[in-house]
């Protein structure tokens, strides 16, 4: 079954105290009969605190990036195991900050998924053009291999643990959304190339989440389309009551 998922990407935003007053507006104001799964992805020191206070709620915790490697002399870095070993089991890979300001290459991103895979967590796997691309109609291929590149490689058995996030890098924190439609052609195009590689069984159950400026006013009409499952959550997802109204427009 294909999942209908809001992830709140919280970046580099809300300290210690500030992480917990939303998690508890969250639990307050979210519906407990929610169908959608709702994941929230704080900054790596609240963790573990976020971790302990949606314990008892529908709320799951992702990192929004780890290391590659099993552990050693990286200085500065987060492992696989550390996440799992305070509860983490989802994380977020190859979000284009990452990509952009980070230089995450494709060969490091499927590294990354290899190993975040092998510890059984859920990877969110980020892609999407630039302005650029879409202005010279190369979209389509931009998207095509970072799929292959950074996922085709894998076994059929991996896509369980898999959800795409398709981020168009000009529509990210700059209030430009993709229109529904031109969301639900990408979207539309990223199953087609999943089928093509992986067959229909994979392609219909993976679900694809659309990022790039949601907001209360235009998530019911993104979400309504066939081929978007959800939404990855930037700004908005830093109040709650955007979050939660955005969490019910599916
Ligand atoms: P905004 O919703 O702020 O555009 O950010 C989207 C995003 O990058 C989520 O990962």
């Amino acid at each position: 079954m294909r999942q209908k998922i809001v992830a709140g990407n919280w970046k580099m935003n809300k300290n210690s105290e500030e992480t917990e007053d939303l998690i508890n507006e969250l639990i307050d104001k979210l519906p407990t009969d929610l169908e959608t799964t709702v994941i929230i992805a704080p900054t790596f020191v609240n963790l573990a605190s976020a971790v302990d206070h949606t314990e008892f709620t529908h709320i799951r915790v992702a990192a929004q990036n780890m290391h590659q490697a099993e552990g050693g002399a990286f200085t500065g870095e987060i492992s696989a195991d550390m996440l799992k070993s305070i509860g983490v089991d989802i994380v977020i890979i190859g979000h284009s900050e990452r990509r952009a300001y980070f230089h995450e290459t494709d060969a490091l991103l499927a590294n990354k998924v290899e190993t975040a895979l092998k510890h059984d967590m859920t990877v969110i796997f980020c892609f999407g053009e630039e302005l650029k691309d879409r202005s010279t109609k190369s979209h389509f291929n931009i998207v095509e291999n970072q799929l292959r590149d950074g996922l085709f490689n894998l076994p059929e058995s991996a896509w369980a643990n898999i959800v795409l996030a398709y981020e168009p890098v000009w529509a990210i924190g700059t209030g430009e959304t993709a229109t529904p439609e031109q969301a639900q052609e990408m979207h539309e195009f990223i199953r087609e190339i999943v089928r093509k590689q992986y067959g229909s069984t994979i392609a219909d159950t993976v679900s694809i989440l659309y990022g790039g400026s949601v907001k209360p006013d235009n998530a019911r009409e993104i979400f309504s389309k066939p081929d978007v499952d959800g939404g990855l959550i930037g700004g908005a997802a830093l109040k709650a009551d955007d979050f939660v109204a955005i969490a019910e427009a599916i």
